[in-house]
C-alpha cells in the first residue's frame, strides 16, 4: 500500500492542521435531529478534502467498503448521474435507517446544467443523505447565475494553509520514522512541504523514493563518531598520564 493511503486519517480527529474545518463539521453533524446535509469542502490538493468526506462519512457508520457509499468525478457528475442519484433516493425510502453519503471530487468540473439539477435536489434531501462536494477552486463564481442558490444550499468549509507547512513537515517526519525512511531534520521536512505546496500527497510520493533518508544523516553519523572518536583518544592518553 502507498504511503499516503496507508496513513490516511480514518478519523475526524486525526485530521492534521484543519482544527477549525473539523470543530465546524463536528458542530454541525452532532446537532440534535440532524440526519442530511450537503458540504462543499474548499482546498488545495492534498490538503485532506476527500479524507475529510471519507471521515464523514464513517462517523456516519458508511465508510467508503460499504454500500451505503458512493465517490464521483465531478466531471462524470452529470445532468443524468445527479436524476439517477434522486431516483435512487425516492427508491430507497424504503430503507430510511441506512445512511447514503455521495462524495463529489473536482467538484469545480460539473457543467452548469449539472448544478442545476442539483438545485432542486438538495432542496429536498431526503432523510440520512449526505451530499459532500470537494473542489481545488474557490466558489464565488465558478457556476454563474447558478452559484447563489448552489451555495445556499451547502455549507462551505475552507480548509486553511495557516500553519500547515509546521504541522505537515511534523507529521510526516513521524511517519517516516515509523517506515525507517526519515534522516533529515524537521526543517527539510517544511521545506518538503513547501516545495510541494502543501500537497500532502506529494511528499509521501518524495519520503517514498527514499528522499529524506541518509546523506545528511551519514555526514551528521560520521561528525558524531569523529567527536566520539576523538574524546576516546583523549581519555586513554590521560588514563596513560595517570598511570605513569
Ligand atoms: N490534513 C491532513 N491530515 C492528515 N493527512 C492528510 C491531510 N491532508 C492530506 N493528507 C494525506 O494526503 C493524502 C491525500 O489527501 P486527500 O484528502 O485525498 O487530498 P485532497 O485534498 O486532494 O482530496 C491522504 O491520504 C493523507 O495521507
Ligand atoms: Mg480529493
Amino acid at each position: 500500500m502507498q504511503l499516503f493511503e496507508k496513513y490516511r486519517p480514518k478519523d475526524l480527529d486525526d485530521v492534521v492542521g484543519q482544527d477549525k474545518a473539523v470543530a465546524t463539521i463536528r458542530r454541525v453533524i452532532g446537532r440534535k435531529g440532524w440526519d442530511r446535509d450537503a458540504f462543499w469542502i474548499e482546498g488545495d490538493t492534498g490538503t485532506g478534502k476527500t479524507t475529510i468526506a471519507q471521515c464523514i462519512a464513517r462517523e456516519l457508520g458508511c465508510p467508503p467498503e460499504s454500500l451505503g457509499y458512493q465517490e464521483i468525478d465531478g466531471e462524470k457528475c452529470t445532468v443524468d448521474e445527479v436524476r439517477r442519484l434522486a431516483d435512487h433516493a425516492i427508491r430507497c425510502r424504503l430503507f430510511e435507517d441506512l445512511w447514503k453519503v455521495v462524495i463529489v471530487n473536482e467538484a469545480h468540473a460539473m457543467t452548469a446544467k449539472a448544478v442545476q439539477a442539483w438545485l432542486t435536489f438538495l432542496e429536498k434531501l431526503p432523510g440520512r443523505w449526505i451530499v459532500v462536494f470537494t473542489t481545488t477552486q474557490e466558489s464565488s463564481t465558478l457556476f454563474g447565475d447558478f452559484n447563489q442558490p448552489f451555495m445556499g444550499r451547502v455549507k462551505c468549509i475552507r480548509l486553511t494553509k495557516v500553519g500547515l507547512k509546521e504541522a505537515f513537515a511534523e507529521h510526516l517526519q513521524r511517519i517516516a520514522k515509523a517506515e525507517e525512511l526519515d534522516g533529515k531534520p524537521l526543517s527539510l521536512y517544511q521545506r518538503l512541504v513547501h516545495i510541494n505546496r502543501g500537497d500532502m500527497r506529494s511528499c509521501f510520493q518524495a519520503i517514498e523514493m527514499g528522499e529524506m533518508k541518509a546523506v545528511r544523516k551519514t555526514t551528521v553519523q560520521k561528525r558524531a563518531e569523529a567527536g566520539l572518536q576523538r574524546a576516546n583518544r583523549k581519555r586513554s592518553r590521560q588514563a596513560k598520564k595517570h598511570n605513569k
